[in-house]
């Protein structure tokens, strides 16, 4: 590692000024150039000016990868060995100890501590890093910590930063806080559009690529691609056409590829230097868009595009969708180039496109996800403070969103009827899980099949695709499974996570058994794991004795029943019909739409060639059209309480509007709001908060006549 290049780093100039702000203020915003130093140094900064004294600092990153990477980085520089007195925690992954006094965690980490430790006391600093990014779960504890400060007035210090934007805006979230600006070096990077758009994102990449290496002097190239597929494509090709150039006709290169499903040592690999007189090529996601920096790079190649899953709470429906990037974030890839030197970025977009084309920033996570996780948290924390709809955000999510987020934790029974919290979902919410599987776990530890609950809940955690896929379509996958694998019994992939695991589990967990059968090594692994911590954290917050131990199925549940019954409970929401003399479903929780099996399910028709007449779905995608991915068939008599449900249904009870019986009553058949007789009826004095829930029960209302004029 060399301290020169940390000497150099603009944020340290900056040391006196930083702690001076800090020492005087609750809260204080960082904004400074992505490379300034904010991530790696400013921890180290207050930690040098005694702030680990009374207590640790935790430092948030939306992206895992950020978080481990990051706590490597700072353990080298302070020469210890990551996990003592630096470490990192990310779902599934604690690399701290008793030592730790700067620790880096995942967002979502960092949240649900707060759960345990509502004040977060063994924090002295907070610094919520990257807010940029604008993930969900940073900006929920942005709301936190609004709260937080004024209880710990006296010993927290929250520090936000940001590589670009809306420093003001923040400031204003929080009474105008100071903002400090680390004004960044950087060099003058010549932006060079193309005149048109290229009929091949990856063929104008490659060219472009070859052109760089073959016509400009020596300096790193970033080329941003959407998807790890995208970045294996490239990275074979230009590895290809690298070798085709005539020997000695340029310098040599290694092209590294780099995404968040890339093994971790594989992910470290493009911190280290570059071997001498040879060009580096990083393939690369979003994440060095701002996360990671790459030292070298001098120029960029951005076709403008970046892989976005958004959600759609009217539909339950998630896309995966390429989408444009926005402007800031065309420039922040541009300023990668100018880092070390005049750089240069090239735009496989034409500037009139930029001008027109592109939003001037992104829209944030919470507009574009299902908070039903969030809002369980922030239920569970017990804030007397809070309500959950006039929750302070930076950016409010839609009513919609709220709405589809409370009907869900209805549905499931982590709310009641009135909105309030339940046992059951106070335990849920202490579950690393989505609350969909944590229902599943408390409802299987009941009828006795915790056991395979917790296997098929690890195996649907896992981050990375379990099977290795034969052929390259991602729809074919599963059907070209070796035969060797269970199939489910032709109940679903819920029953065949479990078959699979529970075969591994019989090898004594043999990696040769994974390898023959193309299941990855290091996926399986993780579910392992994942299954052990799982066992241990429900151990510890459900009571009474239980069974966890992976074992052979018992003789009276040959069909999975008990378990597929736990996971009906679970999947209250996500349910769905088949429709008479069709093998196409009808959803049940949301506005009623027509959906298919995706095409990798294991389930399988009866003899008349018919699907199950109700099945559970863990997610609604559209891709080509709507589809159902991980499938799994339940029956009429599990599903008649969520049928219950759904006809009392009365969404502005469960967001707290206290009695209000002649309002919307929602349908099963059409869940999304009813317009009443004309709302707007004028409110008598009432406490604040039942004003409150009016005044959102008329907005709802405003949105439903709006919804039915647009229809
Ligand atoms: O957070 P910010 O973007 O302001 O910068 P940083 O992540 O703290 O990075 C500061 C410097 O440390 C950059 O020059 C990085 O290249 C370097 N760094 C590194 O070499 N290895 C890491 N794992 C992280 C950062
Ligand atoms: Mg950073």
């Amino acid at each position: 590692m060399s301290i020169i290049s940390m000497a150099e780093l603009p944020i340290l100039q900056f040391e006196d000024k930083i702690v001076e702000t800090v020492d005087k203020n609750p809260v204080v915003v960082v904004i400074g150039e992505t490379g300034s130093g904010k991530s790696t140094q400013l921890s180290q900064i207050l930690h040098r000016r005694g702030y680990t004294k009374s207590g640790c600092i935790a430092v948030t990153q939306p992206r895992r990868v950020a978080a481990v990477t990051v706590s490597r980085r700072v353990s080298e520089e302070l020469n210890v060995p990551l996990g003592d007195e630096v470490g990192y925690a990310i779902r599934f992954e604690d690399r701290t100890s008793e030592k730790t006094i700067i620790k880096y965690l995942t967002d979502g980490v960092l949240l649900r501590e707060s759960l345990s430790n509502p004040e977060l006391s063994q924090y002295s600093v907070i610094i919520l890093d990257e807010a940029h990014e604008r993930s969900l779960n940073t900006d929920v504890l942005l709301g936190l910590m609004k709260r937080l400060i004024k209880l710990r007035a006296s010993n927290l210090k929250v520090l936000i930063t940001s590589a670009t934007l809306d420093g003001e805006k923040v400031s204003r979230f929080f009474s105008d806080c100071p903002i400090l600006n680390v004004p960044g070096k950087l060099f003058p990077v010549e932006i060079h559009h193309s005149s048109e758009k290229p009929k091949s994102y990856i063929d104008a990449c490659l060219n472009k690529a070859l052109d760089i290496h073959t016509q400009e002097p020596e300096g790193d190239v970033l080329i941003f691609m959407t998807g790890q597929d995208d970045i294996e494509k490239l990275v074979s090709r230009l590895e290809e056409r690298i070798q085709r150039l005539e020997e000695g006709s340029c310098m040599d290169a290694v092209i590294y590829p780099l995404h968040g499903s890339l093994p971790p040592e594989l992910q470290i690999r493009v911190f280290s230097p570059p071997p001498p007189n040879c060009r580096r090529f990083i393939i690369s996601t979003n994440i060095a868009e701002t996360s990671l920096t790459v030292d070298g790079v001098v120029y960029v190649i951005d076709p403008g595009f970046v892989k976005q899953r958004q959600y759609n709470p009217s539909t339950g429906m998630y896309s995966l969708d390429v989408v444009q990037i926005s402007k800031v974030q065309a420039n922040q890839r541009a300023g990668r180039a100018g880092r070390t030197r005049p750089g240069k970025c090239y735009r496989l977009y034409s500037s009139v496109a930029y001008k027109d084309d592109l939003l001037d920033a992104t829209i944030p996570e919470i507009q574009r996800s299902s908070l039903a996780g969030s809002i369980l948290y922030l239920k569970s924390l017990d804030l007397s403070d809070i309500n959950i709809l006039k929750f302070d955000f930076l950016d409010p999510p839609s009513f919609e969103a709220l709405e589809d987020a409370l009907k869900q934790l209805y549905l499931i029974d982590a709310i009641d009827d009135e909105g309030s919290i339940t046992s059951l979902g106070r335990t849920m919410a202490e579950l690393p899980l989505e609350p969909s599987l944590s229902r599943t776990l408390l409802e299987a530890n009941e009828c006795g099949c915790l056991s395979q609950a917790l296997t098929v809940a690890a195996m649907l955690s896992a981050e990375t695709t379990l099977l290795i896929s034969q052929s390259k379509s991602a729809d074919r996958k599963r059907k070209h499974t070796p035969s060797n694998l269970p199939d489910g019994s032709g109940l679903g992939d819920h029953i065949q996570f479990l078959q699979i695991f529970e075969l591994w589990h019989e090898t004594d967990y043999n990696t040769g058994w994974c390898k023959e059968n193309n299941l990855q090594v290091r996926g399986m692994k993780f579910v392992k794991d994942v299954r052990k911590q799982l066992c241990q954290i429900i151990q510890k917050i459900a009571k009474g004795p239980m069974d966890v131990k992976t074992s052979k199925r018992r003789r009276e549940d040959q069909d999975y029943r008990s378990l597929r019954k736990a996971l009906c409970s679970g999947y209250g929401n996500q349910l769905a019909e088949r429709m008479l003399r069709h093998n196409g479903y009808k959803t049940l929780g949301f506005k009623s739409q027509l959906v298919q099996v995706h095409p990798s399910s294991v389930l399988r028709t009866d003899e008349e060639g018919m699907f199950p007449n109700y099945v559970i779905y863990h997610e609604l995608i559209a891709t080509t059209r709507p589809y159902m991915r991980n499938v799994c068939a339940v029956e009429m008599p599990w599903v008649r309480p969520v049928f219950a449900k759904l006809q009392n249904l009365n969404v502005s009870k469960l967001s707290g509007g206290a009695n209000q019986s002649h309002e919307e009553e929602v349908q099963p058949e059409n869940a999304d709001v009813q317009k009443d007789d004309g709302g707007g009826n004028a409110a008598p004095a009432q406490p604040a908060e039942d004003r409150d829930s009016k005044i959102l029960a008329a907005r709802e209302r405003y949105l439903a006549r709006r919804g039915q004029a647009n229809k």
